[in-house]
């Protein structure tokens, strides 16, 4: 007799004219192990790994998309450069070898990016407006004058030159065999900081209300959607992540209302996305006042397109906490599995759980529970 968690993660998904298997997805997580931008051959071992182990769908790390401002580390993957997707190439291939299916996330940093920073130091930081995105910003919002991490506002020219990035960057993933593309709109970088009324102050058709501060990222999704239908055929999904919270303010708030969510998603999903993936730090916190839904289930009631809930799932502490070293304790799932039998959200992303045990699917799908590997910070310390 299959486990509840079994019989409820094992159901497959439509995603998209993609079917994912199950229901459960390994989160994107940086792991540095990009030496010029080149993944590794270990990297590629991990994705395949898990794949290998019960994931339906790996998501992986951000990957900088062609652009010098999107990135700010010589150790984090790009979606350029020959070396690069030959690497990407190599860690497709390795997790279709297992069955699995992955799909690249795009990044572009924006203002979190600090002018010098590798892997191009002669790009300056850009954003909406030019304001700074770390633990020191001005509650106002404007930029500060002292701020190292201080850039530009974006031209139109900036602004054309990153969604055509974003769209060859979808349509390299597709020709290298990714099975589709998560574009990274959360936790304050560059497409959330167009969302975020604070770090988009511009006064011109890309701000202003939401439905303005949403135009970029509708823009992004438009031009993606036309480049990998350019290079694929059909059924190579555009999924967008999206937070409330940023990884400068915890309590940041991107979307005030549900109102104001559905603008966004309306505009998203108008431009051609597939689906959302709505990054929570604690799946099981309400995302707006008056409901218990999180901010996946107000995403799939709004949008009606398939939506990916994640945070703390089968743990107590969140994982900023884990990467300073807080201790993080493993906890029962029976109340992310009510949310999904009651089909608040249609897919679960897991991280730091795949980091600690590749076999967490597998032994979550068999009834294996207990064996699982409680994740713990030090499994942060190597890919494997
Ligand atoms: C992350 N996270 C993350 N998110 C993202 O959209 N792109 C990324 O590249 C990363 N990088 C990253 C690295 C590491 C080491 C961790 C632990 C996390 C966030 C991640 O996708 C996920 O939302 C959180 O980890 C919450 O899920 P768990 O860990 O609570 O299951």
């Amino acid at each position: 007799m299959p486990t509840r968690a079994a019989q409820l993660f094992s159901r497959p998904l439509d995603l998209g004219g993609l079917t994912i298997p199950n229901r459960i997805v390994m989160a994107p997580m940086t792991r540095f192990d990009s030496p010029d931008g080149v993944p590794s051959d270990d990297l590629a071992a991990y994705y395949a790994r898990r794949a290998a182990n019960g994931v339906g769908l790996v998501i992986t790390e951000s990957v900088y998309v062609d652009h010098p401002s999107a990135g700010q580390l010589d150790n984090g993957s790009r979606m350029y450069g020959d070396a690069a997707l030959a690497g990407w190439s190599r860690a497709v291939r390795a997790v279709h070898a297992e069955g699995g299916l992955v799909f690249a996330q795009l990044q572009h940093i924006g203002m979190v990016r600090k002018a010098g920073d590798p892997p191009h130091p002669e790009a300056p930081a850009v954003g909406p407006s030019g304001v700074p995105m770390d633990g020191a910003v001005d509650p106002s919002g404007l930029p500060v004058d002292d701020n190292p991490r201080r850039g530009r506002a974006m031209t139109q020219d900036d602004i054309d030159d990153v969604v055509r990035a974003f769209a060859e960057g979808a349509a390299t993933a597709a020709r290298l065999g990714f099975d589709g593309v998560e574009l990274h709109g959360a936790h304050g970088y560059l497409i959330d900081q167009f969302f975020w009324s604070r770090s988009n102050r511009r006064t011109d058709a890309y701000g202003g209300g939401t439905g303005s501060r949403a135009r970029f990222a509708a823009e992004v999704v438009a031009e993606v959607v036309a480049a990998v239908r350019g290079a694929v055929p059909a059924g190579f999904p555009v999924v967008v992540r999206l937070s409330q919270w940023k990884s400068n303010d915890f309590d940041a708030r991107s979307f005030d209302t549900p109102e104001d969510l559905g603008v966004v998603l309306d505009k998203l999903a108008d431009a051609g996305a597939d689906a959302f993936h709505a990054s929570t730090r604690r799946y099981w916190q309400p995302a707006f006042a008056g409901s218990d839904l999180n901010l996946a289930g107000w995403t799939k009631k709004l949008s009606g397109k398939p939506a990916i809930t994640v945070g703390s799932v089968g743990l107590d502490n969140d994982f900023w906490n884990s990467l300073t070293g807080e201790a993080v304790a493993t906890t029962g799932i029976d109340g992310l599995l009510d949310r999904l039998e009651s089909d608040e959200f249609d897919l679960v992303a897991i991280g730091r759980p795949l980091i600690a045990d590749p076999e967490w699917a597998a032994k979550m799908l068999t009834g294996r529970k207990n064996e699982i590997t409680a994740f713990t910070a030090a499994a942060l310390g190597s890919v494997h």
